[in-house]
């Protein structure tokens, strides 16, 4: 039986599931990273090729999630976290969105994190966990967030739900909702001056979120810190979502 517990992230190449597959991997965890990008899958087993196992996966495939669990079983023999991170973002407003667009996202962001956390509850035991990516997007409106403010408010419901059918088995379900985060998946927008008035302007930080402030509270979440958290969303946006307030440097 391998000793080390056992992480899989999916979306780990690159952005914030590589900084939370890395922050595991320097916590002493073994990995099971599920990526479409070959490159990034390559560069973050080289870090510690002992620790682990990579699988060129798009997480919508019928077959990803047995696939996935396959290789958890086969190269360590165990699982105790799942970290559900891979998805998609640049929505649209709803009039803007068809149909190919509306199931792209509710495939990635939505179906594969319920496919995959039924096909890990055969391999996850008691005292394991897992960790949803939401987003602030998920718990408040936003200007023409449609699909993808839909899918991440489903994964809050998805992890109440299953902490309460799966919390009594010994198993904890939490997620985190960053709020901007600086990754590729945002980095072209940074300096259009809606998006600015919208996200950065009203961050009551004086700071952008990096992927490593995500990766931080993944790591709590999944150790013996967090033993008696369960159906908990983890917010990570420097306080963006606690208010309204609009302008820079605070409180004469
Ligand atoms: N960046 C932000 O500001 C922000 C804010 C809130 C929530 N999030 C969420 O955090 C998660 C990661 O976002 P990010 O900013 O790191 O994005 P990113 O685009 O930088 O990285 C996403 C990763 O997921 C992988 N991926 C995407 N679709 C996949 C698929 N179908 N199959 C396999 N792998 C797939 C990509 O290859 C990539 O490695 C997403 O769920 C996103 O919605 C991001």
């Amino acid at each position: 039986m391998h000793t080390s517990k056992v992480a899989m992230v999916t979306g780990p190449a690159q952005g914030i599931g590589r900084a939370i597959a890395e922050r595991l991997l320097n916590s002493g965890w073994s990995l099971v990273a599920i990526d479409r990008q070959a490159e990034g899958l390559q560069s973050l087993q080289a870090l510690a090729p002992e620790r682990v196992a990579t699988a060129l996966l798009d997480v919508t495939a019928d077959d990803a999630p047995e696939q996935a669990m396959a290789l958890a079983r086969s190269r360590f023999g165990r699982l105790d976290a799942l970290i559900n991170n891979a998805g998609i973002g640049r929505p649209k407003p709803m009039h803007l969105t068809d149909d190919a667009e509306l199931d792209r996202f509710l495939n990635v962001n939505l179906r594969s994190v319920f496919r995959f956390s039924r096909q890990a509850l055969g391999l996850i035991g008691q005292g394991g966990c897992m960790v949803h990516v939401a987003s602030t997007f998920g718990l408040m409106g936003n200007p023409g967030a449609s699909a993808y403010a839909a899918t991440k408010a489903a994964l809050i419901g998805l992890t109440r739900q299953m902490a309460v059918d799966y919390g009594p088995k010994g198993l904890r379900i939490n997620a985190v909702a960053p709020g901007l985060i600086h990754t590729e998946l945002i980095a072209d927008r940074l300096d259009q001056p809606a998006f600015r008035r919208l996200m950065v302007d009203t961050i009551p930080f004086p700071r952008l979120g990096k992927p490593s402030d995500v990766a931080a509270a993944v790591a709590f979440l999944c150790s013996e810190d967090a033993s008696f958290i369960n159906g908990h969303v983890l917010v990570i946006d420097g306080g963006w979502s606690a208010t309204n307030w609009v302008g820079s440097g605070g409180p004469a």
